[in-house]
């Protein structure tokens, strides 16, 4: 008899540990916010075959419905921030984007971040949020090359990666990151190098951090640029504005002109080879310079940097250089940059730790 009572309180004990080890194991799952700005993952066209379609068309609560499998890595909540192409991106939703993920953050609300974004110009917003989110807690962004109604759509397996990727305890620590196609990037260094093929996204100096397989995330580098200190834009709600010039055999110097009388506060140039410019060009950018418009040399070669005071002699023209940024990025951070300072020593430094 006391050996049957002995069993029972055994079988009703293991029975209390294992329904408690499933109840602790749903509890330990991280918390998962996804933010959805738009782009071709929320896109949907009219055939399951044909090319053409419309960005951001689909809601959160649709794409997330398409994938049930994120519910077993994440405690997933969505919020629509966008919805809208990519191409139509703007300082305005930056703020708010970064404005919101710090908030997040702040309140202890989720232990990550996913944000669904058009391919076109999500280098760029990983950057800025790079610089601006004020944690270290993962922030990942995701999108697709086909739209969500396409044959063989890349979306639902972008996302999935993405929270997996977010809700890795490994990925804390190494600044914004990008998932895209079973690869993480960096928010620095990735860049979108095809405009239709579903290995787009690349970092063409240093390579992918990771590589997502079967459910898992292996890293095997970390980028040594992601600074502790950010730039603070909780008042912000504008930018100094900053453009970008394209650098060409023969290029006259029509467009610097142009944004010196439209009164910008920056010049990226996306200059020949090492930042080069023409004999006209560089007359006309030396002239911005010295009016108190910040030039910055970058380069339209896709990879490489900018070496200071090379076959340029920058400390006399007033120029600084964006290192390995490509010119997109560098307006990025011109325009935090300006935002603080106009000193251009200053502006160099950030050049070369951010
Ligand atoms: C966009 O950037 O919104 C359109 C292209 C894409 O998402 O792939």
């Amino acid at each position: 008899m006391k050996k049957i009572v002995s069993i029972l309180f055994l079988f009703v004990f293991t029975v209390q540990i294992q329904a408690q080890t499933k109840n602790n194991t749903s509890v330990a799952l991280p918390r998962v916010t996804i933010l959805a700005t738009g782009g071709t993952i929320a896109g949907a066209g009219e055939s399951a075959t044909k090319a053409a379609y419309t960005a951001g068309k689909v809601p959160i609560d649709i794409l997330l419905s398409a994938v049930p499998q994120i519910h077993d890595l994440a405690k997933i909540k969505g919020e629509q921030i966008a919805q809208i192409g990519s191409q139509d991106m703007n300082v305005e939703v930056w703020l708010k984007l970064s404005k919101r993920i710090n908030e997040i953050f702040k309140e202890n609300s989720a232990d990550a971040i996913v944000i669904t974004h058009g391919t076109d110009t999500q280098e760029e917003t990983a950057y800025f949020l790079d610089l601006t989110v004020m944690f270290d807690k993962p922030v990942v962004l995701v999108g697709a090359m086909r739209p969500s109604t396409a044959m063989s759509q890349d979306g639902n397996k972008n996302l999935l990666d993405a929270v997996m990727v977010a809700a890795d305890p490994k990925s804390q620590g190494k600044g914004v990151l990008v998932a895209m196609n079973e690869l993480v990037f960096d928010a620095r260094d990735v860049t979108k190098t095809n405009t239709t093929g579903l290995s787009t996204f690349q970092s063409r100096n240093f390579g992918p951090l990771g590589l997502i397989y079967d459910g898992k995330v292996n890293y095997y580098y970390q980028s040594l640029r992601n600074p502790a200190k950010k730039f603070d834009i909780t008042k912000a709600t504008s930018l100094p504005q900053v453009e970008i010039v394209y650098g060409y055999a023969d290029a006259s110097p029509v467009m610097v002109d142009a944004l010196v009388n439209a009164n910008v506060k920056g010049i990226v140039y996306a200059g020949m080879g090492n930042g080069n410019f023409n004999a006209s060009v560089g007359k006309a950018l030396e002239s911005a310079s010295k009016k108190g418009i910040t030039v910055c040399r970058s380069n339209r070669a896709g990879s490489g940097r900018i070496t200071l005071l090379n076959e340029v002699d920058d400390a006399a023209l007033g120029f600084v250089v964006g290192d390995d940024l490509n010119p997109q990025k560098s307006r990025v951070l011109l325009m935090l940059s300006l935002m603080q300072t106009n000193d251009r020593a200053t502006i160099q430094k950030n050049f070369f730790e951010y």
